[in-house]
């Protein structure tokens, strides 16, 4: 308060100063008394203003967002922000407001970048720096995410004072960002809301209104400890049930009859959010699966996002599915290990989510195995199943602790109905970057644990372990032409036991062929590629089904709009070395239960039209078929060229130059003795091609239209085709 004596006299206070600082803005936002925010600069506009440009680093206007070389940012408001990244992180630069009366007791701003010396967004008041900030990084990885930030300035209001933004820094992090600095009646940072509830039923539902942008941070405490906390827009009480996205479901078994807070982070003052509810049953037991885009035979979470199918095992007699989840938002993010099981691979029933982050990590992809020699001793009943194992990616700088990447186990004693994290987590550290996806098999001739991990880059490793908690490097496997979600496993060629090849697999679909011998891995071929574009990606094989290599998919990239679930994985598809034209293959086709779920064939008619040959059902019309099993075989004659429809998706086939085409993705068409087999399955929101029993195929997804009378099938041109197409059932289990 020793500060601006001479101002504060020659200055009225600012009840309704908008009109004092001319080029200020108002918004709505007002405390009881009406004094409504005045935004002192939300660098939306086509330069800075009044503002005074010193250096490089600032550029000549705000920033439109990333700039060139920069990881994505994120947070900011509007158009533009101040981004002293111009001329990468070696520029320097001060930004400098005119002066302005401070007349709110609160100043606002969202700030990120580098918290390095020589970066500050700071107020100045009789030209003494009375305020400064910085942004949160310091060391390599982070996030370039701006967040609210609030100085109290009340012992200054009525003063003059003059803002500015400072960047002496130079190297990694040394730039910040600024924007939407506004001066209020109320912190919009520091706040943060807290409801106590009585754990009074397994599941904690919680409304979400998802807007995708930066989340309020929510945190749930038991006994004054976090068990779980997360990103989540929750819904506020003036949103109507109807307006929210869906019920978030929080498993909080393990805390039945205690006394849980649940508490949201930087809210506003008045917020008020909408009640949470207590349930026993999943989501409420929420009926679901029946949605305009919810597809009907291939897996997708019944609420919120998946990417990665992880930890695919067949253990007593249940196929399990876990899945890369986030429970409270239909975008990527608060990665989270979701769970269904199966008896048949194709009907699934949730199970609701197992491994939930924890400060060491979000949970990132991995595998699983059954540990039939108890090598881990997490077994000690001698009468118990062997344990059911996964071993997971903490992802440590997705969280706030600070840790980096590493690997960890959680484990099953009880079919896998719970799971337990290791205590000696994390059992493989952080070997390089944001080393993750370990994926793990037991190998026979050394009695060791080999686990495959994705390091950086296009490089990978192998790894041994006797007891899946300690681990020695084997091995790398280098350039492999992609990144992320390794698999390995070895197969027979064309069926001979005595003749097998090991496949390593990556992210994207390209593969080796090679040799291990439980200790390298020798390369037999290029990286080959067993997809060619489409929606398919991070593709996992399930571990323990001897004789049998079954793998899902990740539909990448397709859209649900309006939908509360995001994504879907391919129908399981068996994976099968074969001798084709180029040399040794791996052949993907549906696995035999996909034909098992077919209802009935389709008695159809068939017309040589103008347009083609027109398959038409005899019974109803063909919008009544939207869920389709096919197999055509098409004897290819003189065409060149031919279409192929199936429900208006096109795939064009060029025979001379042996592709075929969907949309813009193109694959290889095998034609064997001048015919072309295939199968298509096609479901709501997705259809997949299979060639000559999976030498080729493509994998895509599309949103369908609400009108859409096309054909069951049409081929064009004078080609000779036949077809036999089933209507399927709808796998995905209604809950009880
Ligand atoms: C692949 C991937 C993995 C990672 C996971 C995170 O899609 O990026 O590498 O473990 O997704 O959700």
């Amino acid at each position: 308060m020793q500060l601006c004596q001479l101002t504060r006299t020659a200055l009225s206070l600012c009840v309704g100063c908008a009109a004092i600082i001319g080029a200020f803005e108002r918004s709505s936002y007002a405390d009881d008394q009406g004094n409504a925010d005045v935004v002192v600069m939300n660098f939306d506009g086509d330069d800075y203003g009044d503002w005074k440009v010193e250096g490089t680093a600032f550029g000549q206007a705000p920033a439109r967002g990333t700039l060139p070389g920069q990881m994505n940012v994120s947070g900011f408001k509007g158009a533009g922000l101040v981004n002293s990244f111009v001329g990468g992180d070696d520029s320097t630069g001060r930004l400098t407001s005119p002066s302005f009366e401070i007349c709110r007791p609160y100043i606002n701003f969202l700030i990120g970048g580098g918290g390095h010396p020589g970066l500050s967004f700071e107020l100045l008041v009789d030209g003494k720096v009375v305020r400064s900030a910085a942004g949160p990084n310091v060391q390599p990885g982070g996030s370039e995410a701006l967040d609210w930030s609030t100085w109290d300035v009340s012992e200054f209001q009525g003063c003059r004072g003059v803002l500015r933004v400072v960047d002496d820094a130079k190297g990694g992090w040394g730039h910040i960002n600024v924007d939407e600095i506004t001066l209020s009646a109320k912190k919009r940072a520091g706040i943060s809301f807290a409801r106590e509830m009585k754990v009074t039923a397994r599941y904690l539902l919680l409304p979400i209104k998802s807007s995708g942008e930066q989340e309020p941070w929510v945190r749930i405490e038991v006994d004054g400890e976090t068990v779980r906390e997360f990103f989540a827009s929750l819904a506020f009480n003036d949103q109507k049930m109807e307006d929210s996205d869906f019920n978030a479901c929080v498993d909080m078994t393990p805390y039945l009859d205690k006394t849980c807070k649940v508490i949201v982070e930087k809210m506003d003052e008045d917020a008020d959010l909408a009640p949470f509810v207590f349930t026993d049953k999943l989501y409420g037991g929420a009926p679901s699966y029946d949605e305009k885009y919810r597809p009907q035979f291939h897996f997708s979470p019944r609420f919120g996002w998946t990417n990665d199918p992880n930890g695919l095992v067949f253990y007593n007699g249940r196929y399990h599915l876990f899945f890369q989840h986030n429970p409270f938002g239909v975008h990527w993010g608060n990665m989270t290990w979701g769970h269904a099981t199966s008896d048949d691979l194709m009907t699934w029933v949730e199970e609701g989510d197992e491994l939930y982050p924890d400060p060491l990590g979000t949970i990132f992809s991995g595998s699983a195995a059954v540990d039939v020699n108890n090598t881990t001793g997490f077994q000690t009943d001698p009468n118990g199943l062997p344990p059911l194992v996964l071993m997971y990616t903490y992802n440590g700088p997705s969280m706030r602790y600070g840790n980096p990447a590493s690997q960890a186990l959680a484990y099953s004693l009880d079919d896998g109905k719970t799971f337990t994290k290791y205590e000696g987590n994390p059992t493989l550290p952080h070997v390089i970057g944001g080393n993750r996806d370990p994926k793990i098999f037991w190998y026979e001739p050394t009695k060791r644990w080999i686990t495959a991990l994705y390091l950086d880059g296009e490089d990978y490793a192998l790894f041994e372990s006797e007891d899946l908690k300690s681990w020695n490097e084997l091995c790398r496997i280098e350039k492999l032409g992609c990144s992320e979600c390794p698999d390995i496993f070895e197969l027979p060629v064309d069926g001979d036991e005595t003749n097998k090849l090991w496949v390593f697999w990556g992210g994207n679909g390209k593969y080796l062929l090679g040799k291990f011998d439980g200790k390298t891995f020798e390369r037999v071929s290029e990286p080959l590629d067993a997809k060619w574009g489409g929606n398919d990606y991070a593709a996992q094989s399930y571990s323990d089904t001897p004789g049998r290599r079954i793998q899902f998919s990740w539909m990448q990239g397709g859209a649900y709009p309006g939908m509360p679930f995001n994504q879907q994985f391919t129908v399981p598809r068996e994976l099968t070395l074969r001798t084709c034209a180029d040399g040794v293959r791996l052949c993907i086709n549906p696995v035999a239960e996909v034909a098992q779920i077919r209802e009935k064939e389709v008695d159809l008619q068939v017309a040589d039209t103008a347009n083609g040959r027109v398959w038409s059902p005899r019974e109803g019309v063909s919008s009544d078929y939207d869920l389709l099993d096919v197999e055509a075989t098409i004897k290819v004659g003189n065409a060149e060229k031919f279409e192929l429809e199936l429900r208006g998706q096109k795939y064009e086939f060029d025979v001379a130059s042996k592709t075929v085409k969907y949309g813009e993705v193109v694959a290889p068409l095998p034609v064997v003795d001048g015919v072309v087999t295939l199968r298509i399955v096609l479901d709501r929101a997705s259809i997949e091609l299979f060639l000559n029993a999976g030498e080729s195929q493509i994998a895509a997804c599309f949103v369908s239209q609400d009108e859409n009378d096309a054909p069951i099938l049409r081929t064009s041109g004078a080609i000779d085709a036949s077809a036999r197409v089933w209507t399927t059932r709808k796998t995905m289990k209604q809950p009880e």
